[in-house]
């Protein structure tokens, strides 16, 4: 029997199916850059970045020194009883790298579902209001005040959080507003302060808006340029905070450190999670130290020192490593070619994204856009056994999502579109075991 075969098995044997999305048997033995090894020695080159995670690549040397030279002194200084000087430092830079001039402070947590309960809970504290809004597609988190704010199928639809409003998203490409082409933004605030201000809630309950600036899990949707600025309008008219979730495209992605600045305007709030920790579990708040000095929202391991040195350094390596400018500047090159290589193919759909991150809409017809999930999977399976590591997404499971490490490098991503050419023609040609793939069917099943 293979070594990862074994794993496999064991795997199956012992580790909880409700922790999995699984989409193809993959073992991470180590890795290097923005390439993976398996237990076996196979390498593969990492189009997901374990979810957006591994922002700075597998094995960046400032974040291993820093984090050990925590360890030596020691693993357990937390912030809830006492100082530490890593957390400080880390917050003075995320209240020195956000933008705004205005007060700010930071919370520490260790996953971005926590950071987004805990923004929750802060929020309506600080406004002694009962109401937060969010978006259909939006993802926000997998704990209860996370699903809650979500909009997804995967989420346990609208179970939670019978205090959060869902308004419509400016998808441009499936449309919740077909008719209102050209002004989709426009539509869908109109709906909000014409329609839910009207009906479900006054504005006036609302304590803050929670949105990504574009909703990466629900099919890597871009708004249009000027939903954002008329959302931060809308919070400026009633007195709502904006709350931007930048847990998954923050700290440089799409080509800025915060993704709202794209829009020049201010976040109340930012989310950050994921790669902050560079590896390590860390999440933060960042925003208005008025809000942020509200409630109580703290864990045992709040803030501990090796989670936040790692933070510290690896916002340092974004900065010395310039990987904002470089996320746009690569991210470019790889959208040319995933366009000059795949847009042909009668399953693409659209191809979307910005920066290092990228989405690829697969459809069953061109015209009709019904999502083909059925691609997505085969796909994203027959990548794997050639090479290639990414997901997919998207409420109808159909969208190939792209967010590997900000240190991709042109030669690796010119390797990757190729492995993802060969698994489209072998999809085509109708070549990839169903069978296995159905042993890994991903999420929103
Ligand atoms: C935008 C966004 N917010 C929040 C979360 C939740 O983060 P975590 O899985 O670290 O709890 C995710 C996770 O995918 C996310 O993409």
């Amino acid at each position: 029997m293979n070594e990862d075969k074994n794993l496999l098995e064991r795997d199956n044997l012992v580790i909880a199916k409700s922790t999995k999305v699984r989409y193809s048997p993959m073992v991470i033995h180590s890795g290097s850059g923005s390439t993976l090894m398996d237990n076996e020695g196979r390498t593969y080159i990492d189009f997901g970045g374990n979810w957006a995670l591994a922002n700075l690549g597998y094995d960046n040397r400032s974040v291993k020194v820093a984090i050990a030279s925590q360890l030596d002194k020691t693993s357990y200084a937390g912030i809830v009883s006492s100082i530490n000087e890593p957390a400080l430092q880390l917050a003075e830079k995320l209240v020195q790298l956000m933008p705004g001039n205005f007060e700010k402070k930071a919370w520490f947590g260790l996953s971005g579902s926590d950071a987004a309960e805990a923004a929750q809970r802060m929020v309506l504290a600080a406004t002694g209001k009962s109401r937060i809004l969010s978006f259909i597609g939006g993802m926000h988190g997998t704990n209860d005040a996370g699903m809650g704010l979500s909009g997804l199928p995967g989420e346990g639809g609208f179970r939670y959080g019978p205090h959060v409003i869902k308004a419509p998203f400016p998808d441009p490409y499936r449309s919740p507003f077909p008719e209102s082409e050209g002004y989709l933004a426009e539509r869908c605030t109109s709906f909000i302060e014409d329609y839910l201000f009207k009906t479900i809630c006054s504005p006036g309950e609302v304590a803050a808006v929670f949105v990504e600036t574009i909703q990466s899990d629900s099919g890597d949707v871009v708004p249009p340029d000027n939903f954002i600025p008329m959302l931060r309008k809308l919070c400026d008219k009633h007195g709502i905070l904006l709350v931007v979730d930048d847990i998954k495209i923050g700290l440089g992605r799409t080509g800025r450190m915060f993704s709202y600045e794209h829009h020049n305007v201010e976040a109340d709030l930012v989310l950050l999670g994921k790669s902050l920790g560079g590896g390590l579990p860390l999440s933060a708040v960042v925003g208005r130290a008025e809000v942020l000095d509200s409630g109580f929202a703290g864990f045992t391991m709040s803030g501990n020192a090796a989670c936040c040195i790692a933070g510290f350094a690896t916002l340092n390596e974004i900065e010395k490593l310039n990987l904002v400018e470089y996320s746009t500047i690569v991210g470019q090159y790889l959208r040319n070619k995933l366009e000059s290589s795949l847009s042909n193919y009668g399953i693409v759909g659209d191809i979307r994204g910005l920066g290092l991150i990228q989405g690829i809409d697969l459809v069953k017809d061109k015209t009709t856009r019904e999502p083909n999930r059925d691609a997505a999977s085969k796909i994203v399976y027959r990548c794997w056994e050639l090479g290639l590591i990414l997901y997919y997404v998207g409420n109808g499971g159909n969208v190939l999502e792209i967010t590997p490490p900000l240190v991709l490098t042109t030669e690796e991503a010119d390797k990757g579109v190729a492995i993802l050419e060969q698994a489209f023609d072998d999809y085509i040609n109708d070549e990839i075991d169903e069978a296995k793939v159905a042993e890994f069917p991903g999420w929103f099943v």
